[in-house]
């Protein structure tokens, strides 16, 4: 699937973003290895806490349908400049697929495009700590 499709994937999810504290509506599309794509978008809350970005959405909808393995995640959002995943999103993403690619765009759809690695250069793993 080329970037663009998946972009306009997560872009008309972002339609759906259900924002009204920070007026920041933010849209996730998840390319699974399978060929497969789920979306997201952010869900805010009164309290404000509870909020969840697109990104997760994505991937916990995804992994309720049986998925594990996934190739490209894009991320739109309709501020002006580029709209990267929070650290707790990086942190989910590697979870799942450390090699992920990661298609950041601006409110144009001009992308950028990271490995995970790039974002994410060292991440918390049970494996790497010492007891
Ligand atoms: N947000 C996301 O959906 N994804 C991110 O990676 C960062 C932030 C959302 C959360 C909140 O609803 C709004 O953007 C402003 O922080």
């Amino acid at each position: 699937m080329v970037p663009e499709k998946l972009i306009a994937a997560a872009r008309e999810a972002q339609n759906n973003s259900y924002s009204p504290y920070s007026s920041f509506k933010v849209g996730a599309a998840l390319l699974t290895a399978g060929g497969n794509v789920y979306t997201g978008v952010n869900v805010e809350n009164a309290s404000y806490g509870l909020t969840i970005c697109a990104e997760r959405v994505a991937i916990y909808t995804a992994v309720t349908a049986g998925e594990r393995e996934f190739s490209i995640m894009a991320v739109t959002g309709d501020h002006a400049g580029y709209t990267y995943p929070c650290g707790a999103c990086l942190q989910v993403m590697a979870e799942f697929s450390p090699q992920l690619r990661v298609l950041v765009t601006d409110k144009n759809s001009i992308y950028k495009e990271y490995q995970l690695s790039d974002l994410l250069p060292q991440l918390f793993s049970l494996e790497n700590q010492e007891v």
